[in-house]
């Protein structure tokens, strides 16, 4: 009877033991040498070290509290599933060091999360972009970088002032950005908010993006992206591109952007290639459902992308825009062009559809404006403003 009841205890600690170790090992970088107001670079790579060699779920804890952190560079593939849950606020340093300041690179099943907030300390670096002036930028940090990430998400954290892009996603898999905050002044220059490349299922739902550039842009082999409910502004817009300015680049298929709010940007939704530029093929791209509120030029197809006349814009683009749609979308245009189709000479853009426009323009150069240049869009429903003027 004795020994029974102490074999059914002893399994019955053990199993809850198991169930413990089953839900997550707690990795805290307090216990790897993290002190509030002191420099975590090496506790926090430490502690991923040691959480990402454990077998089974692991979690990485940063607690509440302001910390300063040099660039890190948190490596897989780990052993088990992981998460790094950020509670504290993370300054970076004021000096630019390398491309990056946070990097995850080569895991799978990632969560980052938390109310934390990775502060890129950008203030310090943007005088320091010439890329208006040059060709030749800067190469400055980006606030997170993904590299080679599946089967993940990133919710609730903020990025506040990077010094470039906020947060770059290459070669990744399945990532879902759910409930992240990015903010840095409109002046700000180059600090996109999210941008993809060569990437596969990326979601970006409900998130509030505003910043001196786009909200969100898709490079080339950006496939099966979804971005909704996201709100941006200010910033230039949520655009795919520009495309075609290099050799090689990976076509651009299958992207909803669906729900979204843009309040004050330079653009609205954009599609942007080079002129004078490689083959390339973009498809399959539907803009559904956004508000606009006083956005500078709300749709936009631009295939004649040349800031800084760093093209010969007469030499059309070869990449091929096809499947576009473009269906309810309300609200208000900053200037008089509200609705912008500027296809290719070379590759006319096809299969173009546009429903239930309604853009309200009220400034004083005159009635609010529709072109269409090399495309022959089908449309329906409502359109204000009235449907393509063609100029061919
Ligand atoms: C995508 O990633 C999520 C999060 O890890 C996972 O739950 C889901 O099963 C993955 N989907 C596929 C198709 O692998
Ligand atoms: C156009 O896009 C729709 C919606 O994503 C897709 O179902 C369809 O297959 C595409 N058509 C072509 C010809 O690519």
């Amino acid at each position: 009877m004795g020994l029974k009841l102490s074999i059914v205890t002893i399994s019955m600690l053990l199993l809850v033991k198991f169930i413990v170790n089953a839900e997550c090992n707690i990795f805290d970088v307090r216990n790897y040498g993290a002190k509030a107001n002191a420099d975590i670079t090496q506790a926090l790579t430490n502690t991923w070290k040691a959480a990402c060699a454990s077998a089974g779920p692991s979690k990485v804890v940063i607690p509440g509290g302001k910390y300063r952190m040099g660039a890190v560079k948190l490596l897989g593939p780990c052993k088990g599933r992981i998460e790094v849950q950020v509670q504290g606020y993370l300054q970076a340093s004021g000096s630019p060091t390398g491309d990056s300041w946070v990097s995850f690179v080569h895991v799978d099943l990632l969560t980052l999360s938390g109310s934390g907030t990775f502060d890129g300390q950008g203030k310090t670096a943007w005088g320091q972009n010439d890329c208006v002036k040059s060709k030749y930028c800067n190469k400055l940090p980006i606030n997170i970088r993904f590299d080679f990430i599946t089967n993940s998400v990133i919710r609730d954290i903020t990025s506040l002032d990077s010094k470039q892009f906020h947060i770059n996603v290459l070669g990744c898999k399945n990532v879902t950005f759910q409930h992240v905050t990015i903010t840095a002044p409109e002046t700000s220059p180059n600090t996109d908010g999210i941008h993809i490349g060569r990437s596969t299922g990326i979601h970006i739902i409900n998130s509030n993006i505003g910043t001196g550039d786009d909200c969100v842009s898709l490079g080339d082999g950006s496939r099966d992206i979804t971005v909704e409910k996201v709100t941006c502004g200010p910033g230039h817009g949520i655009s795919i591109g520009s495309l075609g300015k290099y050799p090689g680049e990976e076509p651009v298929s299958g992207v909803k952007v669906i729900g979204c709010t843009l309040t004050n940007t330079m653009t609205g939704v954009r599609i942007k290639t080079w002129p004078d530029s490689h083959a390339g093929i973009a498809t399959d791209m539907h803009f559904e459902d956004i508000i606009m509120n006083n956005v500078g030029n709300p749709i936009i197809i631009d295939q004649v992308y040349c800031p800084w006349n760093q093209c010969k814009a007469q030499i059309p683009s070869k990449i091929k825009i096809s499947n576009v749609s473009f269906k309810n979308i309300r609200g208000t245009s900053k200037y008089r062009e509200a609705v912008k189709l500027i296809c290719s000479r070379g590759v006319p853009c096809e299969k173009v559809q546009l429903q239930d426009i309604d853009l309200a323009y009220s400034g004083k150069e005159g009635p609010v404006e529709y072109h269409c240049i090399n495309v022959r869009p089908t449309i329906s429903g409502k359109q204000n403003p009235p449907a393509c003027t063609v100029k061919a």
